[in-house]
């Protein structure tokens, strides 16, 4: 099975324990909505290459962690699009979760998530169950405050955010928590690991920021013109088209060279190159010159 059959299937598991028969069905319906609708998956894809690359000796806790960080980020994405935040009615080019199911349910369903993905990793880990609690360390520091991303939306409520914290903490720290914890799955060493995570991830805001600034809502598949609307602080008004550009591309060359001497190397960094096509589309490039 490659790579992308292993997160979905890791997922499918995962969601099909939220819908059984005597459940709440909307709620069961805003879940699957909220994680199968068209994510490109980089997170996960991150977390089972690292775990890859330090041995994959347990494949059962690498799927594991890879889907409880795609769970994880599905759940950010459904909070961060409710009217309270960022006011989103179209994600991945479909309506957010909000929009079809009202805000109450999308509030439960990113809750039910968070939970998910932690009963996901608990029920994962008894081939060594050693490495659970370094795991469950790593992915909440990701995702919970002071640094995670619950830290990243609080930064929006603050008078002048420090931009590099306030991207580091929304998108980098799960980027981190992805490598780390996919070399901890398979009982490696995370620290080499923390800088690809940590570079990866901003240049992935600093992609969405540019995003946001200059494509059409059909490229991204959300709302654009976001960041000025909502007096965000963003890597574009910081730094201008061009100089967004051009952190974008140091950030993504650094990151391809914080990737550790490992097996399969190679084949990380096409991983990383191919997100970094994807991330900087000609028309941005050109939009720089
Ligand atoms: C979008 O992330 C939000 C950011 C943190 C920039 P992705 O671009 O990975 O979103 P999906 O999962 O592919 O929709
Ligand atoms: C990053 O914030 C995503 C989260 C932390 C949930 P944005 O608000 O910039 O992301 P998009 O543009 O809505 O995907
Ligand atoms: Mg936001
Ligand atoms: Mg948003």
């Amino acid at each position: 099975m490659d790579a992308g059959e292993r997160i979905e299937q890791a997922l499918e598991l995962a969601v099909g324990r939220a819908e059984a028969e005597n459940g709440p069905p909307q709620l069961a319906a805003a879940i699957r909505h909220a994680v199968f609708s068209g994510g490109a998956r980089v997170r996960p894809r991150l977390t089972l290459a690292v775990a890859e690359a330090c041995g994959g000796d347990e494949p059962a806790i690498a799927d594991a962690a890879a889907a409880a960080i795609e769970m994880l980020h599905c759940a950010s994405l459904v909070h961060d699009d409710l009217p309270c935040f960022d006011n989103a009615d179209t994600r991945r080019g479909r309506p957010s979760v909000h929009a079809l199911y009202g805000a109450p349910l999308a509030l439960l369903a990113g809750d039910a998530l968070i939970v998910m993905a932690f009963e996901t990793l608990g029920r994962s880990a008894s081939g060594a169950p050693q490495r659970l609690v370094p795991l469950i360390a790593t992915v909440t520091r990701g995702v919970g405050a002071p640094f995670g991303i619950v830290a990243g939306q609080a930064w929006e409520s603050e008078p002048n955010p420090p931009p590099e914290q306030y991207r580091c903490a929304k998108t980098g720290a799960l980027f981190v928590a992805a490598t780390m914890s996919g070399a901890l799955a398979s009982g490696g060493d995370p620290a080499p690991w923390r800088s690809l995570g940590h570079r990866l991830g901003e240049a992935y805001q600093v992609a969405d920021d540019l995003l946001d600034a200059v494509s059409t809502k059909d490229e991204g598949g959300k709302p654009v013109g976001q960041d000025v609307a909502l007096g965000r602080p963003n890597a574009v008004a910081e730094l201008g088209i061009a100089g967004a550009v051009e952190r974008l591309e140091m950030l993504v060359e650094s990151a391809i060279s914080a990737i550790p001497s490992c097996p399969g190397e190679n084949e990380l960094r096409e991983l990383v190159r191919m997100q970094a096509v994807r991330l900087a589309p000609k028309r941005l490039l050109r939009c720089a010159a």
